[in-house]
């Protein structure tokens, strides 16, 4: 049907005779001439339609609608010196056309317009509603573009390692990876359900034991849990696993698929090895396992020297446990006035979103006078205030903004403080101007962490993580005390404070793997009927193997230098879980239910 894309045309494809296929991007008439620009995936090309050449044409091209969709004939030529156009790649040529064919109109009305010369903010739900039109416009269509690049780099370089492919089931028991899962019920086992694989975790540690030794997938994988703008129901991970390979090797294998992927898709070189730091100076020091290192204003811990200072916020935290601590915000003595950190005021209310009570502040003024509210100050000794000045690194100009109580309470307040404040105050440079691509690796997570509304430990990951080997201790019989608080051989990948992925080395020891799960609350019992299937697997000769999982949704976002996963992701669900275009998830008939042995519980809610 074509000989050529519309984008592709150049200056040396002068005097050619060329057959295009495209959408009107837009018609102009310009009294005797019509202009149109023709648009495919690879770009627009400017058809021109002159009576005096093709009357035929002219009368197709007079009533033309933008979108239609056209088959042009024609020959390429120069464009005249004066509408030479330098935006556009085939700024340079035109073509002129001496037939043009409707392939198929448009006999409704556009919701949303597709051209990038009427780009302006349509509503997300419009976007979705009618996301085949969305995904014509650039910005969507480099988009996905850049998801299949990033895709078939990391194929290339993991296949290049010796990797395989392998598709593991989307019907299958549920993997715990701590959301809930999406249930399917089966007709021909009349009560027995299938859970969508939250991911294949368990499969791919199959496939180890299955001597595959080194796996990979693009593997669609489901989670039932509140959506965010890097949360979806329905992701893609670029799942990996490999036998006979300690923590370093797989760190520094998996560095190596992240530069290929920078280096093909953004042209950068990124310096290796990443930095790396424990997941408990991770939450000292920002409070969070993801910290976003583009900036400073880390946390600091000073309830030793504020605990007696008589302000009976600092007092208590420091004895009921919990502590007190900071963050120096330079500038901030100047710019962030007292109405904003107070009861009602913007920052105020992001310590308090995170469960703080509210803020203590400090203005150091110049000379290194402090204000501050007065119990404080009051009390506080010189040597107290040189220590709270040194340990924070404040100097004339900064304002300390102190929170106090749990600590996990402190740090989730501050770290959403300094997250806020680094966007308000401008902090970041943006990625596409300055590139700043600041990943770190989170290593060292805790095994567990205790669930105090539950009464148990839960796995921090999920429960087929191996512990370090030195907490943990050769002790068998030791293992139910040393599992508790030992560490994970766990890590994430985090690049600018978003989590990429994560992974860990696995426990291939049977007795091991019962202890974990009994730690985690699951008795003999349930431990058989849940995982028997695999703990067997592990007691036929399961090598020593580990891996990880990138969240390619979050990495084309990164790269695309977009701010939600939607934006990278063909049809994806609102925040609502649902798809505006198929009005999915909706009612079933009856029939269908009953076929399944399924009764809806759910009753509709009829407003008075
Ligand atoms: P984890 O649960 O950390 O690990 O997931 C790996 C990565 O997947 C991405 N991700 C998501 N992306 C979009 N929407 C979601 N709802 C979502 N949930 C997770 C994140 C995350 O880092 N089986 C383990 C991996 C392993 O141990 O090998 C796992 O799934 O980028």
């Amino acid at each position: 049907m074509r000989s050529n894309n519309c984008g592709n045309l150049r200056e040396h494809d002068i005097n050619a005779i060329v057959q295009l296929c495209g959408w009107v991007d837009r018609r102009r008439d310009h009294g005797g001439v019509i202009f149109i620009d023709l648009r495919d995936r690879s770009g627009t090309v400017q058809i021109t339609v002159d009576p005096d050449l093709s009357t035929e044409a002219f009368n197709v091209a007079e009533h033309l609608h933008s979108e239609t969709v056209l088959q042009v004939s024609g020959k390429v030529r120069a464009r005249p010196a004066q509408s030479f156009n330098s935006r556009l790649a085939t700024g340079a040529v035109e073509i002129l056309a001496n037939e043009i064919t409707v392939l198929n109109n448009v006999t409704r009305n556009l919701p949303l317009p597709i051209s990038a010369h009427n780009e302006e903010n349509t509503r997300e739900e419009l976007r979705l509603r009618h996301r085949y039109l969305d995904l014509r416009r650039k910005r969507m269509s480099d988009n996905l573009r850049l998801r299949a690049r990033t895709i078939q780099i990391a194929r290339r370089f993991l296949e290049n390692e010796g990797f395989i492919e392998v598709e593991t089931p989307i019907l299958t028991r549920s993997t715990p990876e701590g959301a809930r899962d999406y249930l399917l019920p089966s007709r021909v086992c009349g009560g027995d359900w299938f859970a969508l694989p939250q991911s294949p975790q368990l499969f791919k540690q199959l496939l180890m034991v299955g001597g595959i030794e080194r796996y990979y997938q693009v593997a669609h994988c489901f989670r039932d849990e509140d959506l965010r703008a890097d949360r979806q129901p329905e992701f893609t991970q670029l799942d990996i696993e490999m036998s006979f390979m300690d923590e370093e090797q797989i760190l520094q294998l998996n560095e190596a698929l992240i530069c290929a992927i920078w280096k093909s898709v953004k042209g950068i070189e990124l310096s290796c090895p990443f930095p790396r730091i424990t997941w408990s100076d991770a939450m000292e020091s920002y409070g969070t396992d993801r910290p976003d290192t583009r900036y400073g204003m880390k946390l600091v811990t000073v309830s030793d020297i504020v605990q007696d200072v008589g302000f009976k916020v600092f007092s208590s935290a420091v004895k009921s446990g919990g502590s007190v601590k900071v963050i120096a915000v330079p500038g901030g003595n100047d710019t962030l006035s007292n109405v904003r950190i107070k009861p009602g005021g913007d920052i105020f209310g992001e310590a308090q979103a995170a469960g703080a009570g509210g803020l203590a502040f400090i203005r150091v003024r110049d000379g290194g006078e402090i204000d501050t509210i007065g119990a404080i100050k009051d009390n506080l000794s010189e040597k107290q205030k040189f220590e709270l000045l040194h340990r924070t690194g404040a100097t004339p100009g900064t304002l300390l903004l102190f929170s106090a109580g749990k600590t996990a309470i402190v740090n989730k307040a501050l770290d959403r403080v300094r997250q806020y404040l680094a966007h308000d105050m401008n902090l970041i440079k943006p990625n596409c101007a300055n590139e700043t691509w600041n990943f770190v690796w989170v290593v060292d997570f805790p095994m567990f962490q205790f669930n105090s509304d539950e009464n148990r430990y839960e796995a921090l990951h999920h429960p087929f993580c191996a512990p370090n080997k030195i907490d943990l201790g050769s002790d068998q019989a030791q293992w139910e005390n040393t599992l508790p608080s030992a560490r994970a051989q766990a890590y994430d990948l985090v690049l600018n404070g978003i989590e990429l992925g994560g992974g860990s080395l696995r426990i291939h020891n049977s007795t091991l793997q019962r202890q974990v799960l009994q730690t985690v609350g699951l008795s003999p019992e349930e431990t058989q009927e849940q995982f028997g299937f695999f703990i067997d697997a592990l007691d036929m000769g399961a090598p020593p193997h580990g891996g990880l999982a990138f969240g390619m949704d979050r990495m084309v976002m990164l790269l695309a230098g977009e701010e939600s996963i939607r934006d990278v992701i063909a049809f994806p669900k609102t925040q609502q879980s649902r798809c505006p275009m198929t009005n999915a998830p909706s009612r079933v008939a009856y029939k269908q239910l009953t076929e399944l042995h399924v009764a809806s519980t759910w009753v509709d809610r009829i407003d008075d």
